[in-house]
C-alpha cells in the first residue's frame, strides 16, 4: 500500500518476522502501561502453524512504525495489541494496519472481529467507529488506571 499522493514515504503492511521483534517491543514499551515483552512478540512473529497470535507490521522507508497482533479462533479474530509509534501518528498508519488486518482475516475465513478498548481511549475509539465496530457491552473496572480501575468497551465488527 503506498502513500505517494501525500508526499510521504511509501508504506506497506506485511506479516511480522522474527527480525521485527525488537522494534515491536520498543514501540510497545513506549505506549503500553503493561508491555507484552519480547517473547510474546517472538511467538506472534514466528512461522509456526500452532501460533495462537500473529503480528502484522506497518513499515515505512524500511522502518517499522506500528503493529497489530491478532488471535484467530475458528471464525472469529480478536485484536490483542495494536499501536503506532508516538512520533508517527495521525498519518493514517493505524487505518492502514487495521484495513490490512481485516482484509487478511476475511480472506482466512473470519466472520467477526472482537476487541476491548479503554473507555478513555478516544483516539482508538474514533478509529474503530470509522470501521463500523459496534459496542456489545462494558467490562467494568477491567483495566488498571492510576490508583483505580477503568472500564473496557467490548467492540465487534461483522466481517
Ligand atoms: C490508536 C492509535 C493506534 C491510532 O494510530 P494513528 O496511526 O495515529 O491513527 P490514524 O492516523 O490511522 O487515524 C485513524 C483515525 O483514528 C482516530 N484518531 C487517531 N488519533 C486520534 C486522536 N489523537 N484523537 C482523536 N481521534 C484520533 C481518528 O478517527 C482518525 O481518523 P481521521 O484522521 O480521519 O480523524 C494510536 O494512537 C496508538 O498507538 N495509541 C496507543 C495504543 C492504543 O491505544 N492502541 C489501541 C488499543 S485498543
Amino acid at each position: 500500500m503506498c502513500d505517494v499522493a501525500s508526499g510521504r514515504e511509501p508504506c506497506r503492511v506485511r506479516a511480522g518476522s522474527p527480525a521485527d521483534c525488537a522494534a515491536l517491543a520498543d514501540i510497545d514499551t513506549l505506549v503500553s502501561a503493561s508491555p507484552r515483552g519480547a517473547a510474546r512478540f517472538e511467538a506472534a512473529c514466528g512461522t509456526g502453524d500452532n501460533r495462537s497470535e500473529c503480528a502484522l507490521v506497518l513499515e515505512q522507508a524500511g522502518v517499522v512504525r506500528g503493529f497489530i497482533v491478532l488471535a484467530p479462533v475458528l471464525d472469529e479474530v480478536s485484536i490483542h495489541a495494536f499501536a503506532v509509534h508516538p512520533e508517527h501518528r495521525r498519518q493514517g498508519h493505524a487505518r492502514r494496519l487495521l484495513d490490512g488486518a481485516l482484509e487478511r482475516m476475511r480472506h482466512a475465513g473470519a466472520r467477526r472481529c472482537l476487541l476491548e478498548v479503554r473507555i478513555s481511549n478516544l483516539a482508538a475509539r474514533g478509529l474503530y467507529e470509522q470501521f463500523g465496530f459496534a459496542c456489545d457491552g462494558v467490562r467494568k473496572a477491567y483495566y488498571p488506571a492510576g490508583d483505580g480501575r477503568e472500564d473496557a468497551l467490548l467492540l465487534s465488527l461483522q466481517l
